[in-house]
């Protein structure tokens, strides 16, 4: 499964793409804002920093200037995947784009009847918001299930999809475990996937015999 950073924080992204197991990164509208930089700037530098695919969201709702946006943003670098809205004419721009080439993220995705729509205009990715649904009472990862289910009667389908609204490490195992392709995941997640008190307690004894070896294993 693909990790992806889901941030528009330079910084953040510079440090965790450092650990080489950064796939791409996800942005949208509300890390634009929460970043405080101009959109354009940051999503050309973000591309610089990870070769992996970058999602950047249009801002329009309608299709002749989500189209016009989308091709200014697919503009910025190679990697760029176009996120637009999973509405009608979200679709519509993600089937113009996708026919000419240009990879579409298709985001704020709540139902499996709006991922197949997804597939069909050709996404790149589609991104159902798990967390989110867990906020309204239901199990957003039974979503993931009935999608990854669905896309896989059809092998030559090329839609991936791309686990969003990811709360906390659960959500990460288990979109492993359903066969999600990418989990887009807060910095503040990927870190506690690798954090484990016990790991931490069972170095520090590790350490602490080998000091008492006395050894170097790069001393003479
Ligand atoms: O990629 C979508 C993600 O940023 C939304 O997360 O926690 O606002 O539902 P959240």
């Amino acid at each position: 499964m693909k990790f992806f950073i889901d941030t528009a924080d330079i910084a953040e992204i510079r440090d965790l793409a450092a650990t080489g197991l950064v796939d791409g990164v996800t942005t949208n509208p509300s890390l634009i804002a929460k970043s405080g930089r101009k959109f354009l700037d940051v999503v050309a530098e973000i591309c610089a920093v990870v070769p992996g695919p970058v999602s950047a969201e249009v801002a329009a709702t309608d299709f002749d200037t989500m189209l016009r946006e989308g091709r200014r943003l697919a503009a910025i670098a190679t990697n760029v995947a176009v996120k637009v809205p999973l509405t009608v004419d979200g679709l519509k721009t993600c089937k113009a784009l996708s026919d000419d080439g240009v990879a579409v993220n298709v985001t704020l995705c709540f139902s499996a009847a709006q991922a197949l729509l997804a597939a069909k205009a050709g996404a790149a990715y589609v991104s159902p918001f798990v967390g989110r649904l867990d906020d309204i009472g239901q199990n957003g990862m039974d979503l993931i299930a009935d999608i990854v289910g669905i896309y896989d009667q059809y092998p030559a389908l090329r839609t991936e999809v791309l686990v969003a609204s990811v709360r906390h490490p659960g959500h990460v195992v288990e979109a492993a475990r359903l066969g999600a392709h990418v989990a887009t995941i807060p910095p503040a997640v990927l870190r506690q996937l690798y954090n484990h008190p016990l790991t931490d307690k069972g170095l520090a004894a590790f350490l602490d015999d080998w000091a008492r070896t006395g050894q170097s294993i790069l001393g003479a």
